[in-house]
């Protein structure tokens, strides 16, 4: 059985992708925080490379989740210092000990519309992944540096390396769901995130996925999004309204598809998300 090693598997995405790959890998959790289950864990801190090249030993997948995910309760040093340098440090341990896969949880963010400050519209939607990224922000920055790190990586040593870019990861814990309940009333104030986001455990699934893939000596990156938004209203009227200088591929874009495509992901992946928003508001748990 394969030992796959989850950086950050502690957090609020961390786990999903513990209880989805858990039946399929032996999982250990590296992480400062505590897991809230019985995985196997292991204490540390992404930003001591001599630890990381420890705990990386005799490891045959790294999926490495531990960041700061939201820029804007964190100064931009820590998050840039965080999210860069810990991505990598586990590049650089999986690398000494021939690690050849690794996963990176990378984001919508590397786009930049989410966080952005100045005007950030998409030139097209459906957004693929031959948009270009234009982060404003030190998330968005963190993520787009991370994947060119990725790509080093796997030309200098070969390593597989797969960069799963996610928009918001939307969970069916009781505690979140209010929150999601008034992100639905409230949705204009939500353009900016295009209204993109991806369940929990589909998520996760690409996770399994990316790690199932056969070994190649490849770079890859993928949108990994629910196929609608989350406001349930038409995408083209929500694109008029608030996009009005954004090109839409009419034939792309029917009922209230996710202005985000995941096409990609599922001609090249496999990835086929099972999850809608009504499942968000069930009560299955993580826990
Ligand atoms: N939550 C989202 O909507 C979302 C969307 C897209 C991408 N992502 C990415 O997914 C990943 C997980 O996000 P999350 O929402 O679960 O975040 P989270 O904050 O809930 O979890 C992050 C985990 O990393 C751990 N961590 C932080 N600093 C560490 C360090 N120095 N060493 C070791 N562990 C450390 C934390 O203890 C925590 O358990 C992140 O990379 C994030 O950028 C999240």
């Amino acid at each position: 059985m394969k030992t796959v090693l989850i950086t950050g598997g502690s957090g609020l995405f961390g786990r999903y992708v513990v209880r989805v790959l858990g039946d399929r890998y032996r999982v250990i959790v590296l992480d400062k925080k505590q897991p809230g289950n019985t995985v196997e864990y292991q204490h540390g801190d992404v930003l001591d490379l001599t630890a990381m090249v420890e705990f990386t030993r005799g490891v045959d997948a790294i999926v490495h989740l531990a960041a700061i995910p939201i820029p804007l309760d964190h100064p931009a040093d820590e998050v840039v210092r965080l999210n860069v340098m810990g991505t990598f440090n586990m590049l650089e341990a999986a690398a000494r000990n021939n690690v050849r896969s690794f996963i990176f949880a990378s984001s919508e963010s590397t786009l930049g519309f989410a966080f952005a400050e100045r005007k950030n519209h998409p030139d097209y939607v459906p957004v693929d992944e031959e948009h270009p990224p234009r982060p404003q922000d030190p998330y968005g920055m963190s993520k787009v540096l991370s994947e060119e790190m990725c790509k080093s990586y796997t030309r200098r040593y070969g390593m597989q390396t797969i960069c799963l870019r996610m928009p918001w990861i939307w969970v069916p814990e009781p505690e979140e769901q209010e929150f999601y309940r008034e992100l639905i009333d409230e949705y204009p104030k939500w353009y900016k995130n295009l209204w993109a986001y991806v369940h929990g455990l589909d998520a996760a699934d690409a996770f399994a996925l990316a790690l199932d893939r056969e070994y190649r000596e490849e770079h890859r990156a993928w949108f990994i999004t629910a196929d609608e938004n989350w406001t349930g209203i038409e995408s083209l009227k929500l694109v008029r309204e608030f996009f009005p200088d954004t090109v839409i591929y009419n034939n792309r874009l029917p009922g209230a598809a996710s202005l985000i495509a995941n096409n990609k992901a599922k001609t090249e992946l496999g990835f086929r998300p099972k999850h809608t928003v009504y499942d968000v508001f069930s009560t299955v748990s993580s826990k």
